[in-house]
């Protein structure tokens, strides 16, 4: 049994949801208990990921973790503004059919009434071939084999080893205003062809694309994350919830400042101009061993 929550590379899954909550009672005895019986009563099938907020963690294990820190509101030198909705507890939870992943996300909700309120809670989907709703592959660039824990986990050596730092983002798209782009502009606008998902190269390649910005290198080092964002939507609102795993928070915020402009060249992702950002939060998923010792009523 590996010592990292499973669920963060589980790559079966076809049906999600993401719930969000914020703290309403300060007994510790009863929030450890409560986050207890969700994860001894998970169904066979179903998968979840657990993470705390900075609050939450630093109030139930004995240590704390330098690079850990709240989402706070970004303003972009583009007009454009990122939120922070920051919560205190969540939970990812994933399978193969709709039914199950609603029965597991309410009955976790069921299980931690009274000690938190859910905030946000949305489902999503596989979308065709692992598309966004752009109609764009995503995923592609992802970490692959052994990469993806480099990219994802707390080296072995570290405080916090196994644990993953998450970021939660929902974006709201606008697809009406996208769509009537030409596919060429569109491709532009991504950075990657939209049928095969091919990377555009040299010149074709704008420095304002969504691969421009996020493609990021600081001190030689490739700003690598793991994403597993989800499409979610319906007739009123649509978009991707964005999910990032990662050793280090910094190689998000530093992916986050390039898209709104925040840097030297002050050039920002043109793909803020069809989808905008209403929530943020960054989370902690500790691994097995270093959960179960936070669970431990002491
Ligand atoms: C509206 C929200 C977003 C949409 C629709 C979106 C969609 C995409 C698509 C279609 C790609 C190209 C295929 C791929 O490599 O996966 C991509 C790449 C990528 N995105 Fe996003 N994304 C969004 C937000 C974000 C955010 C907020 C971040 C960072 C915090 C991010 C980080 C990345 C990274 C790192 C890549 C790979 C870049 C590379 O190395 O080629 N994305 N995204």
């Amino acid at each position: 049994m590996p010592n990292y929550q499973e669920g963060i590379f589980t790559d079966n899954a076809n049906c999600f949801n993401v719930s969000e909550y914020k703290l309403v009672e300060n007994d510790l005895t009863k929030i450890r208990k409560a986050i207890h019986t969700v994860l001894e009563r998970k169904a066979e099938n179903i998968n979840v990921v657990v993470s705390f907020g900075k609050k939450l963690w630093s109030m139930l294990s004995d240590f704390t973790l330098g690079k850990f820190n709240d989402f706070s509101t970004l303003e972009g030198k583009n007009g454009h503004q990122m939120p922070s909705t920051q919560a205190d507890l969540y939970f990812r939870v994933l399978g193969t059919d709709q039914s199950s992943v609603l029965d597991a996300t309410l009955q976790i909700e069921d299980i931690l009434k009274d000690i938190f309120e859910v905030v946000l809670s949305e489902n999503g989907f596989v979308y065709k071939d692992n598309r966004d709703l752009t109609g764009f592959v995503d995923g592609s660039a992802n970490p692959k084999e052994e990469q993806k824990y480099l990219a994802a986990l707390i080296p072995a050596n570290e405080i916090g080893a196994n644990g993953s730092f998450v970021f939660h983002q929902k974006w709201v798209h606008d697809l009406d205003k996208f769509n009537q782009l030409p596919v060429a502009v569109q491709e532009k606008i991504i950075g990657r062809t939209k049928e095969d998902s091919i990377e555009l190269e040299g010149d074709d390649m704008p420095e304002n694309s969504h691969v421009s910005r996020t493609d990021a290198k600081h001190d030689g080092v490739a700003m690598k994350i793991w994403r597993r964002s989800f499409p979610y939507g319906s007739a009123l609102e649509k978009g991707l919830f964005f999910i990032a795993y990662t050793c280090d928070p910094f190689r998000v915020d530093i992916q986050l400042e390039r898209m709104l402009g925040n840097t030297e060249d002050k050039v920002s992702d043109r793909i803020m101009e069809f989808s905008t950002a209403v929530s943020g939060g960054y989370s902690f998923a500790p691994s097995v061993e270093d959960l179960e010792k936070a669970l431990t009523i002491h």
